[in-house]
């Protein structure tokens, strides 16, 4: 593995891997590696033949009271990960190499489904989220990419942004990875002291008791986010954001759960904002519940 500091190194890189007939694997990252980042990694080793791993904590996706500055940072650490996965390149540029001219003037916006969700509560996040992804996409030029289903507004972001904008890129969903109490896996869990770690794991129960309520037969959403409403609600360390069943396409409201839905929280816990949610396929009385993968068991299924 090389690690490279300089967008033109960068891309000179990959355009030899093309040249030499290789397909290019990207996988975006702001680092503090764990089993989710690393299932990520795997899922893009078995697919592709030169694989980029990018870590850049953008400053463009924090809002002016967000946690930029405490980020958790362990370059180190994260090396030795990205080499153990088997990574070619990892990107660690800084940030006057990825916005020379300051903050950039020109902005990819996704309307519609930037503005519910997360981006109620953080309006300037996904702007910044598409204008690097495309930065990347730009200069890495993947012919896949992967991308977490924790971040599941992200991931459907990303692909209306592909699609709309023809960019020549397979925009892969990797499944969600849990830690063994079932909390998923987030590099903000770093922030939560030990009461604040236990108490978080009320959201993962509060999906779960959900998706056992819709296996039961329930269908109506305003039930299904009620209960989980109040089984947070116990939980004094923990301040639910929102709780919402959305359309796993388009995250249009729905108030009746039928094909394919998600059911997404995000709540506050001490320092942390925690985001999670499970995947309901519903087609009459069938019923799938996708609350992802425990850690360590390798993320190779990807969803294209
Ligand atoms: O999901 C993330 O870590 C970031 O939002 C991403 C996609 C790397 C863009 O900075």
């Amino acid at each position: 593995m090389i690690v490279v500091e300089r967008v033109e190194e960068l891309r000179a890189r990959c355009d030899e891997a093309r040249g030499a007939g290789k397909s290019v694997g990207l996988v975006p990252t702001m680092g503090f590696f764990h089993a989710g980042h690393r299932s990520l990694m795997g899922a893009a080793r078995q697919a592709t033949d030169f694989l980029v791993v990018t870590l850049f904590v953008n400053p463009t996706q924090f809002g002016p009271n967000e946690d930029l500055a405490a980020y958790p940072r362990d370059l180190e650490g994260d090396a030795a990960a990205a080499e153990a996965e088997r990574v070619d390149v990892l990107f660690v540029p800084s940030v006057d190499e990825m916005y020379p001219h300051g903050a950039p003037r020109t902005v990819v916006h996704v309307a519609g489904l930037t503005e519910g969700l997360c981006g109620a509560a953080r309006p300037v996040h996904f702007d910044g989220v598409t204008t690097v992804v495309t930065k990347l996409f730009s200069i890495v030029g993947p012919s896949t990419a992967f991308f977490g289903r924790k971040d599941f507004q992200q991931l459907a972001v990303i692909r209306r942004m592909t699609a709309d904008l023809d960019l020549p890129v397979d925009v892969r969903g990797c499944p969600l990875v849990r830690e063994p109490d079932g909390v998923a896996m987030s590099s903000r869990n770093a922030y939560l002291d030990d009461d604040e770690r236990i108490a978080a794991r009320v959201l993962s129960r509060a999906l779960r008791e959900a998706g056992d309520r819709v296996l039961a037969g329930e269908r109506r959403s305003d039930v299904i986010e009620a209960g989980v409403r109040d089984l947070v609600a116990a939980q004094p360390l923990v301040a639910l954001e929102y709780v919402e069943v959305r359309d796993a396409r388009t995250l249009e409201p729905r108030d009746a759960l039928d094909g394919e839905v998600v059911l997404a929280v995000a709540a506050q816990v001490g320092r942390a904002r925690l985001i999670d949610n499970v995947v309901l396929r519903v087609d009459g009385s069938h019923v799938e519940v996708d609350l992802g993968v425990p850690a360590g068991e390798r993320g190779t299924r990807s969803v294209p």
